[in-house]
C-alpha cells in the first residue's frame, strides 16, 4: 500500500504534468480539501472552473458539479475520481418530466438548482445554487410564474424569503439535509443552550425555523469563523465542513446533527472521493466528462445568466 505522502507527492507531480488545477468541494474528504488548489461551494468552484486556463480540471465533487464545470469550461477536460458520486436531488428531476412540465405549462420560467442534470440544466432559463437562489428569483419580473426545481426546501425557503405566491416547487430532497430532524437539533440546543445554529438551506422548515443564519456551505464557514461572535454553533450541513470551520475558528466549538438516513451527517456520494481514486483520474483522465456540444451550448445559457446576477 502507498503511504498518504507518497500518493500526495504522486498526485501534485502528475497535477503539473497533465497542467491540471484540483478543485475540491467543503464536504469532500480533509485530505482531498487539503490537497485542491480551491475549495468552495458550488458557486465558488463553478466561478474558479470558468476562470480556469490550464488543462485539465480533476473535479472532487460530485458528477453534477463537474459537469457545470465542463459547461462553463468546455476545452478542458474535466475528470472526478468516482463516477458514481451522484446526487439524491439530481435523481429526483428527469430532463423528460421538466419537459412534460414546460409543456404543459409554457409559461412558466424555469429556474433551477445547480444540482441537477446538464439535460435539465439545457431545459432551464435560468441556474441558481444555495447562495443566490433568492437574489435569482428575485431577478424575474414578479408577474412571471417560476417552476423551481428540485429541492422542495430550498424552494419553500426562497417561497417564504421572496415573498411570491407564483412560485410551483418540484418534489425532490437532499437525503442528507431534508433528513435532519429538528428534535435532534432541539435536543442538542437544549444541551448547549449558548450555541447558535447555522443551517444550509436544503433543510426542512422547522430545522430552518430554528436557524439564526441560513447560507450555502462557503456562507455557513464565513458566518461561523468571522461574522458571529458566538464560541459555540451547531452546524446543520454535511460534516465535511468542519475541515475548514476547525482551521479557520480553532478556538470555536462546533456540533453536528445525525440525520435520520445514515445516522450520520455525510454525504453517501460525496464521500464516495478517494486520495488513492483522484490520483488514478488525474493517471488515467477518467472518469472523464463528456456531454454532446449541443446540450453544453444549451446548458451553458440559463448558467451564464445566473453569473450575471448580482448578489
Ligand atoms: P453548496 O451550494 O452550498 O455548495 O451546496 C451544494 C450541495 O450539494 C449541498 O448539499
Ligand atoms: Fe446531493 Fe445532498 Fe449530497 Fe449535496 S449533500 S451532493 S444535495 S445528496
Amino acid at each position: 500500500m502507498v503511504s498518504t505522502r507518497t500518493l500526495t507527492e504522486e498526485i501534485l507531480e502528475l497535477k503539473r504534468e497533465r497542467k491540471a488545477i484540483i478543485l475540491a468541494h467543503h464536504y469532500q474528504e480533509p485530505e482531498l480539501q487539503e490537497i485542491a488548489d480551491s475549495t468552495g461551494d458550488s458557486l465558488g468552484l463553478s466561478r474558479r472552473a470558468k476562470e480556469f486556463d490550464g488543462e485539465v480540471i480533476a473535479f472532487c465533487g460530485v458528477w453534477f458539479m463537474a459537469e457545470t464545470a465542463k459547461i462553463l469550461s468546455p476545452t478542458r477536460t474535466v475528470v472526478v475520481p468516482e463516477r458514481e458520486a451522484g446526487c439524491s436531488l439530481v435523481d429526483s428531476c428527469p430532463a423528460d418530466q421538466v419537459r412534460a412540465f414546460k409543456k404543459l405549462h409554457p409559461d412558466h420560467v424555469v429556474v433551477s438548482y445547480i444540482n441537477t442534470s446538464a439535460d435539465v440544466k439545457a431545459e432551464s432559463d435560468i441556474i441558481c445554487t444555495s447562495s443566490n437562489a433568492v437574489q435569482v428569483v428575485n431577478s424575474i419580473p414578479a408577474e412571471k410564474p417560476i417552476l423551481f426545481c428540485p429541492d422542495i426546501n430550498l424552494g419553500n425557503y426562497v417561497k417564504k424569503m421572496t415573498g411570491r405566491q407564483n412560485i410551483r416547487v418540484w418534489q425532490g430532497a437532499c437525503i442528507v439535509h431534508s433528513t435532519f430532524p429538528a428534535r435532534r437539533l432541539t435536543k442538542l440546543k437544549a444541551e448547549h443552550p449558548t450555541a447558535l445554529i447555522a443551517a444550509h438551506p436544503e433543510c426542512p422548515q422547522d430545522v430552518l425555523r430554528m436557524a439564526d443564519f441560513i447560507g450555502s456551505t462557503s456562507g455557513i464557514i464565513k458566518w461561523c469563523t468571522s461574522q458571529t461572535p458566538a464560541e459555540e454553533i451547531i452546524v446543520m450541513t454535511e460534516s465535511g465542513v468542519k475541515h475548514s470551520l476547525q482551521r479557520l475558528a480553532p478556538g470555536k466549538k462546533f456540533y453536528f446533527v445525525d440525520n435520520e438516513n445514515c445516522n450520520c451527517s455525510e454525504c453517501p456520494y460525496m464521500k464516495m472521493n478517494t486520495l488513492e481514486k483522484l490520483h488514478a483520474c488525474l493517471r488515467d483522465l477518467a472518469p472523464r466528462v463528456e456531454l454532446p456540444v449541443e446540450t453544453m451550448d444549451r446548458a451553458r445559457l440559463p448558467i451564464e445568466r445566473m453569473l450575471a446576477v448580482k448578489l
